[in-house]
C-alpha cells in the first residue's frame, strides 16, 4: 500500500502498535514542553540510537525503493552541506542568493537530462524547459495538475475538469484531483500492464484538460506509450505530463548505456511537463523533487502571486512558503559530485543487480515477474498466496511492497542491493519462503489477509476506514 516508507497498514487496531510505536516503552514521551530543556547529549544519544536500530532496515539493502544511495560516505557529505544552509530559506531569496543558484540550476540540469536541449525549445526563450524544485513526487505532481486545472479555466474555459489518468500511475495523481477538483478518468491498462492507448482516446472529452503516462509506474516499473500517449495529446491541443519521479534519474543514463528505453521526455513534442525526484534516484536527501514545464507561460499557473496581503507582497513559486534551502543545497551538491560518470555507473550496477534478480525470480517454477521491467521488478505465483510469501519474507527481514490487481509483490532495485551478496540472499531468501509457504498453506497473520481482501471484495471501505484509523494511530500517545 506505501512506499517510501517502512509502515505497515495492519497497525490499525485500537491502540498504536508495537511496529510504529515501538519507542513508546524504551524513550520517554513528551505530552508537553519540558519546563527545562533537555541536555544536548542526551538527545544526540538517543537519536543515535533509534538510528542504529532504524538503519537495519535498510542499509543491508533489505527494503523495496525507500532508501536510494546510502553509501555512508555520500550520505556524510550531504549532511555536511545540510549542516552549512541549515539557515537557508528559498521564500527570502534576498537573504540567500545560494538557494537561488542551487535551485535554478537543479532545474537546469534536470531538463537537460530530460531532453530539454532536443525539444525544439531554445534555451533562454519564454518556450524553454523550465520548472521549480518541489518537496517531492508527490507535489511535483501535484502542482502540475493544478497548473493544468487553472491554464484550462483561463485559455479554455473548462470549469469542470478532468484529467485522463491510467489505473496504475501514482495515488498523487488522484490526491491532486480531490484537493484540486479535478474529475480523474482511470484508463485500464492492457494486458501488458502499461497504459491502453485506444482507451484513453476513448476517454478524451472536451473537459480534457491533461492526460498522464508513467516512466515507469510505481507498480509494475513497465513504462506506458508515452508516444502515442502524448501524440494523443498533442494532436489536441491537450497538455501531457510524464511522471518520471522514479525513473527520470535512471532512464536517461539506461539509455546512455545502451538499455533499450522509449522514449520518454521533452524530446517528444506532446510532452508538456514532466515530473523526476531528486530524491530518489538523483540521490539526494528526501525531500526535494523537480517539476518541469514546456514554455515559462505553463509554469505560471502554477505560482501563487498576491499584492493584497497587509504581510506585504507576496509570492510563492509552490504549495510551501518558507521551505528548507538546505535540502536544496543537499540535492544540488549531490548532482554536481556524483555527475554524469558516477550517475552512469550507478545505473549500470542498479539495471545489472535488477537483471539478475529478475531472472532468479523467473527461474523459480512457483513465480512469474510482470512483463520485462528495467528496474522496479513485480512478481506474481501462479499456485500459491503471494502476499504470504511477502510475509515470509519479511519475516526474513525484507520489506518488500504488496501490490494488488493482479496480486503481486514488488522489489524496487536501489543501490542499496548492488552491495556484495544482497542479490543472491533475496533470491536464496525468496525460495525458502516459496517453499515455507507451500509447507504452511493455511497459516494466519501478517499483511496476507489484508491484501487478499483488497484483491476479493468489491467495497474497499473497510479498508479505507482502517487506513484512517492507521492514520489517526501516527498521532496517537497512548
Ligand atoms: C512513479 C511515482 N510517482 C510519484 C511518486 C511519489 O513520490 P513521493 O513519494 O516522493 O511523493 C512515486 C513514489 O514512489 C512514484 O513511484
Amino acid at each position: 500500500m506505501t512506499q517510501d516508507t517502512e509502515t505497515n497498514p495492519t497497525d490499525t487496531d485500537a491502540a498504536p502498535s508495537a511496529t510504529i510505536k515501538s519507542y513508546r516503552q524504551r524513550f520517554k514521551t513528551f505530552t508537553a514542553i519540558p519546563a527545562v530543556g533537555r541536555d544536548r547529549g542526551d538527545v544526540l544519544a538517543e537519536m543515535e540510537e533509534m538510528k542504529s536500530l532504524e538503519d537495519r532496515g535498510w542499509e543491508g539493502g533489505h527494503a523495496s525503493g525507500c532508501v536510494y544511495h546510502g553509501d555512508k560516505e555520500h550520505v556524510d557529505f550531504l549532511n555536511k552541506v545540510y549542516a552549512i544552509n541549515s539557515q537557508t530559506n528559498p521564500l527570502h531569496a534576498d537573504l540567500w542568493p545560494s538557494a537561488v543558484k542551487f535551485e535554478s540550476e537543479i532545474v537546469a540540469m534536470t531538463a537537460n537530462m530530460l531532453g530539454a536541449a532536443e525539444s525544439g525549445a531554445e534555451p533562454g526563450t519564454p518556450e524553454e524547459i523550465c520548472g521549480v524544485v518541489s518537496a517531492g513526487g508527490s507535489e511535483s505532481i501535484q502542482l502540475a495538475m493544478k497548473t493544468y486545472r487553472d491554464y484550462a479555466r483561463d485559455k479554455r474555459g473548462i470549469t469542470r475538469p478532468e484529467m485522463i489518468v491510467p489505473t496504475t500511475a501514482h495515488a498523487a495523481f488522484d490526491k491532486a484531483a480531490q484537493y484540486f477538483g479535478i474529475e480523474g478518468i482511470h484508463i485500464p491498462v492492457g494486458d501488458d500492464f502499461r497504459a491502453d492507448v485506444a482507451a484513453t482516446e476513448k476517454a478524451i472529452t472536451d473537459n480534457t484538460i491533461v492526460i498522464v503516462g508513467s516512466a515507469p509506474p510505481f507498480p509494475h516499473g513497465l513504462i506506458d506509450p508515452i508516444e502515442e500517449l502524448s501524440e494523443l495529446a498533442r494532436a489536441r491541443g491537450i497538455g501531457f505530463h510524464t511522471d518520471a519521479c522514479l525513473g527520470g534519474f535512471v532512464l536517461p543514463w539506461a539509455e546512455k548505456l545502451g538499455y533499450d528505453v522509449p522514449p520518454f521526455d521533452f524530446r517528444l513534442p506532446g510532452v508538456t511537463s514532466m515530473s523526476a525526484d531528486t530524491h530518489k534516484f538523483g540521490y539526494a536527501a528526501k525531500g526535494t523533487s523537480v517539476v518541469l514545464y514546456r514554455g515559462h507561460e505553463l509554469r505560471r499557473y502554477q505560482y501563487f502571486t498576491t499584492t493584497e496581503w497587509p504581510g506585504g507582497f507576496y509570492c510563492s513559486p509552490s504549495f510551501a512558503g518558507s521551505r528548507p534551502g538546505a535540502l536544496s543545497a543537499e540535492c544540488w551538491a549531490a548532482m554536481v559530485t556524483i555527475g554524469e560518470e558516477g550517475y552512469l555507473d550507478a545505473t549500470r550496477r542498479i539495471l545489472e543487480t535488477a537483471t539478475k534478480i529478475k531472472k532468479g525470480i523467473a527461474d523459480i517454477p512457483e513465480l512469474y515477474v510482470i512483463g520485462d521491467p528495467l528496474f522496479v521488478i513485480a512478481f506474481g505465483a501462479t499456485e500459491l498466496d503471494i502476499y504470504k510469501v511477502m510475509d515470509a519474507m519479511t519475516e526474513r527481514g525484507w520489506s518488500l511492497n504488496g501490490l494488488y490487481k493482479p496480486a503481486c509483490v514488488h522489489l524496487c532495485t536501489t543501490l542499496r542491493h548492488t552491495q556484495p551478496g544482497v542479490a543472491e540472499r533475496f533470491i536464496d531468501d525468496l525460495k525458502a519462503s516459496v517453499a515455507h509457504v507451500k509447507a504452511n498453506p493455511s497459516a494466519q497473520g501478517g499483511q496476507a489477509p489484508m491484501y487478499g481482501m483488497a484483491n476479493t471484495i468489491p467495497d474497499r471501505g473497510v479498508i479505507a476506514d482502517a487506513m484512517t484509523k492507521y492514520l489517526d494511530n501516527l498521532y496517537r500517545l497512548s
